[in-house]
């Protein structure tokens, strides 16, 4: 069975939404997922998956959230993420989503085969947001 790995950091519940559909996407399409929020994971989940979904959404000034989830992303590097499928995915509300378009060009340059630009939605995830989610998580599973 494939293991894909979920990741995220949350503050007020948007992005953690987003994961828990994406989770899902993945397990329905038969993988074993690892559902975790960023402060309970280690770099080793990420190693060991076959693919990775992270979720963030935009803070500070269009950056990763500085105290949990940007630490855990620097730590990556090529031998955890080359080649493999990483999906990126994160709520936002006032930006155009440079920080998605940042993060997604930083996971490229480790060698991670990012899925499409990173999925962003604003604020609270619609119903056709949360099914781009669970396509997502499809994707990583296949
Ligand atoms: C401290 C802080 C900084 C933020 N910075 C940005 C930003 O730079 N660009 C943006 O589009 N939204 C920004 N936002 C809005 C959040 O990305 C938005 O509220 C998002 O839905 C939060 O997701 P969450 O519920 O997963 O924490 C910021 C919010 C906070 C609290």
């Amino acid at each position: 069975m494939k293991k894909v790995a979920v990741i995220y950091w949350s503050g007020t519940g948007n992005t953690e939404t987003m994961a828990k559909q994406v989770a899902k996407g993945a397990e329905d399409a038969g993988a074993e997922v690892t559902l975790k929020p960023v402060s309970e994971a280690a770099s080793d989940l990420v190693k060991e998956a076959a693919a990775v979904a992270f979720g963030c959404p935009a803070m500070g000034a269009e950056v990763l959230e500085e105290n949990e989830m940007e630490p855990f992303v620097a730590g990556l590097s090529q031998a955890e993420l080359g080649g493999k499928p990483v999906g990126l995915f994160g709520s936002y509300d006032w930006g155009d989503g440079q920080w998605m378009r940042d993060w997604a060009e930083r996971m490229k340059g480790l060698g991670a085969v990012v899925d499409g630009e990173g999925l962003i939605t604003q604020l609270v995830p619609s119903t056709e947001a949360l099914d781009q989610c669970q396509e997502l998580g499809k994707r990583l599973a296949g």
